[in-house]
């Protein structure tokens, strides 16, 4: 590899679909490490964006990059089906001992959204229902199944009326919720009301063959819901016979202080897509069920070339051997905890942080026009690029990009939040500080 590409930085636009390459910030880099990345400007980055909730055990761990090696030198390839190795089932027995409930069989795929694919196929298939429900705000993916249930964003679905036969109901929100109300029994009451809706206006709920639901909200900009919202969910697709799926591809492999948010909100889902963390950074994911489940769908209804590749499942193996060892799904509760605490001492300060949510080390700041207290996504921009300047890298998220994403790897330190968080105040006061002084005298009481 080498050290100075920057020729090529500059021919990037032609190069790369904007699609693909046009993300914030999009910075060159010629190497990653535990917390670090190394960009191509000679500066070291602190990390708080884990390649979008993956390299949970820290970039290139020692012990990921050594299975790495052993497997290539061994089996690059299978394919799964084809080909039997050890890896592969290895992992699944291992996934099963830290899923919930009887999520105990797995049919491998590379991405979160072929999880999600497989998800929804295999629900379909299982009840010979057509119709699905999801909620608004929730992000899935972006092929054309995973679109119809994805709805963070309406320009992801511009021209592509993806019709997967689904219907969407709202997302847990306590805005509106009466003083004096509790803001659980509010948005359980409204998830109740939009579901008989629902039923009676729309669809009937014995043609509905799943409910699928990020547990967290991601994408959509970070909201954490009670864990009453998730039981009522259940409720009624108990009561209906309709398979309750969890995206768990941001959520999973220790994120949110637990293996998954199915156990740190204390719901288990008939179905779940898991990816992003599981392999450190390889392609690798998973639609998982139980055996019961998995048993009916027939050969060949579904299938993969190279999915659960066995260099990515043998990095799978390191991963949760690492995240194990070293403790790291407690490490992200401890330091979640903390960082959240600092996080609201900030706000208290700034009045451009209109909210922190949080669970684990998926932490959400929310930035708002201090005036009208409206979402500023711009106002993020400027803070996020103060950031970057300060040598601390963080991503977004919510529907106007308003949310800043701050999702480290689950091995940071005490000293490396008080360093990021640090940098984060001085640059949420330059941005105040602008705003009082460049943009409009009305800011100047604010
Ligand atoms: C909750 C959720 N589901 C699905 C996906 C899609 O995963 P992938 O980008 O690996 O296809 C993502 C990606 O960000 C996600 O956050």
């Amino acid at each position: 590899m080498s050290a100075n590409w920057n020729y090529l930085v500059h021919e990037m636009p032609d190069l790369l679909a904007p699609s693909m390459a046009k993300d914030h910030p999009n910075l060159p880099v010629i190497k990653a490490e535990g917390c670090y990345y190394y960009g191509l400007d000679g500066k070291q980055y602190l990390d708080f964006t884990s390649g979008i909730a993956t390299a949970n055990t820290g970039h290139r761990h020692p012990k990921v990059v050594q299975a790495i090696k052993d497997a290539a030198d061994h089996l690059m390839h299978g394919p799964s089906g084809v080909i039997m190795y050890e890896s592969i089932l290895k992992l699944a027995k291992e996934l099963s001992d830290i899923l919930p409930g009887d999520l105990d069989c797995f049919f491998f795929a590379n991405s979160g959204t072929e999880a999600i694919e497989g998800a929804i196929k295999l629900a379909k298939h299982v009840t010979k229902r057509p119709y699905v429900v999801s909620f608004i705000g929730c992000f899935h993916g972006r092929s054309l199944g995973a679109l119809s249930v994805t709805t963070s964003k309406a320009k992801y679905r511009k021209f592509l009326q993806p019709n997967g036969l689904v219907y969407q109901v709202p997302y847990a929100n306590a805005k509106g919720c009466p003083d004096g109300m509790d803001a659980e029994e509010y948005v359980v009451e409204k998830l109740v009301n939009d579901f008989e809706t629902l039923f009676n206006h729309q669809v009937t709920p014995e043609e509905v063959a799943c409910v699928i639901v990020e547990p967290v909200l991601g994408e959509g900009g970070y909201i954490v819901p009670p864990s009453g919202w998730l039981k009522k969910i259940r409720e009624i697709c108990n009561q209906h016979g309709i398979l309750l799926i969890f995206d768990e591809v941001q959520t999973g492999f220790g994120r949110t202080g637990e293996w998954f948010a199915a156990q740190a909100l204390d719901v288990t889902p008939d179905i779940m897509a898991i990816a992003k963390g599981i392999a450190s950074g390889l392609p690798l994911s998973a639609t998982v069920a139980s055996k019961e489940l998995m048993k009916q769908w027939p050969l060949g209804s579904h299938g993969t070339t190279f999915g659960g590749n066995p260099i990515a499942c043998e990095a799978a193996l390191a991963t949760l051997k690492v995240l194990k060892e070293e403790k790291l799904v407690e490490n992200a509760k401890k330091m979640g905890a903390y960082a959240a605490e600092k996080l609201k001492h900030i706000q208290e300060k700034y009045p451009v942080i209109g909210s922190v949510r949080s669970i684990g080390l998926m932490i959400g700041i929310e930035i708002v026009d201090p005036l009208t207290g409206k979402a500023d996504g711009n106002g993020l921009i400027n803070i996020l690029d103060k950031c970057l300047e300060k040598g601390v890298l963080f991503y977004l998220c919510g529907n106007s990009g308003e949310v800043i994403r701050m999702i480290p790897p689950l091995t940071i330190t005490k000293e490396q939040i008080d360093q990021g968080l640090a940098v984060l105040e001085t640059a949420v006061a330059e941005h105040l500080n602008e705003l009082k002084s460049e943009l409009s005298v009305q800011y100047q009481n604010v």
